[in-house]
């Protein structure tokens, strides 16, 4: 329990801190100007080295995972996403793996039957509530886009038409919105139900998708329920992406709320395991092709090695060889 409830609390504490400093205490500036600046630096810092850190270390082994026929003769049929073998290929399947968490959905569950019998089953739930959880995030994001230019970007202004299509409510839902909601919930409740994930699971865990949870939920507050100003929030960001400290406008403190929040998620990114963004670019088990038949890959920091053959050592020791009464190749 208390793996859950440490990181509830300190998401609470977290929505609460810029709540009361802008509130009572009027720290717009330092909520609105010097914090998201700051975690910005922190944030492109981290992540940069992150990746740098890992483009850095060697790789010297192929160790691409296959779960297809390699490129053999040429009558064999190979299948080229299961086991690339050109560079382009082994993209695909990092692609396939990015847009649509290909290896999750052959997920499977493990359950006892009748207590003895072990049975394997299919399981898509994660991978549909996975999908569903980052694209809708994405579209959100995305549709942000219209808060950082002077002219709202072709890509948003459709994304907002087509995330809009139901036009139930006044503002009108985005079915993004929806859709993370409840992708956010299913996460947190799988991790409840199941008595092996609960075990396997940590406050890390809990903490990244209670964080996003709130950015969502406070912002789903704000755009529909405790109505807040936009232009300002608008000014504030574009005077923000042009490296102006001026100060915010009158905006309500909410939204001080959620920018906090962004501002804690991006400085907790790159320390944690949402670094998963960048790192499965990275994954060598993924982005190499699967071509050691083809191709001998020599590891870069393997030392000389001085051989000696065999006709060499028969050169020095002949003679004692002879005299031992030892076989010898060359007289
Ligand atoms: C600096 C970054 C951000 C700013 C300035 C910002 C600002 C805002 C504002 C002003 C609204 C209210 C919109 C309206 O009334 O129409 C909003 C809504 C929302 N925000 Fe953010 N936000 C940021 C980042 C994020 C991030 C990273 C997420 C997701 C993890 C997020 C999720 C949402 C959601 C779900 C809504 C509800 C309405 C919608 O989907 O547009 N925001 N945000």
């Amino acid at each position: 329990m208390k793996k859950v409830l440490m990181p509830l609390v300190m998401v609470a504490v977290l929505a609460v801190i810029p709540y009361v400093a802008v509130e009572y205490g009027k720290l717009e500036y330092l909520f609105g100007v010097v914090i998201p600046y700051t975690a910005a630096v922190l944030f492109i810092a981290g992540f940069l080295y992150r990746i740098v850190d890992w483009l850095r270390r060697p790789v010297p082994f192929r160790i691409p995972t296959t779960a297809g026929q390699e490129k053999s003769l040429d009558w064999i049929r190979r299948n080229p996403i299961e086991s690339p073998h050109r560079a382009w290929e082994a993209a695909a399947r990092v692609l396939s793996e990015v847009l649509f968490f290909r290896s999750l959905f052959r997920n499977t569950r493990a359950e006892l039957h009748k207590g003895t019998t072990l049975a394997y089953a299919s399981n898509k739930w994660l991978w549909l509530g996975g999908l569903a959880f980052h694209w809708s995030l994405l579209v959100i994001v995305l549709r942000h886009a219209r808060f950082f230019f002077v002219m709202v970007p072709g890509f948003a202004d459709f994304l907002d038409h087509a995330d809009s299509f139901f036009d139930v409510t006044l503002p009108a839902l985005y079915l993004s919105d929806a859709v993370a909601l409840a992708a956010v919930t299913f996460l947190v409740a799988r991790r409840f139900a199941d008595a092996k994930v609960r075990l396997l699971s940590l406050p890390t865990d809990y903490f990244p998708l209670f964080l996003i949870g709130a950015i969502v939920t406070v912002g789903i507050l704000m755009r529909y329920i405790v109505r807040i100003n936009v232009m300002p929030v608008k000014d504030q960001m574009l005077s923000l992406v042009s490296l102006s400290f001026a100060p915010p406008g009158e905006i309500g403190s909410l939204f001080y709320v959620h920018l906090f929040l962004v501002s804690v998620l991006l400085v907790y990114f790159p320390l944690s395991k949402l670094m998963h963004m960048g790192g499965i670019f990275l994954s060598p088990t993924r982005n190499q092709c699967n071509n050691s038949r083809e191709k001998r890959h020599v590891n870069p920091w393997n030392y000389d090695i001085k051989f000696r053959t065999y006709s060499e050592y028969e050169d020095d020791f002949r003679e004692k060889m002879k005299k031992a009464k030892l076989p010898v190749e060359k007289q």
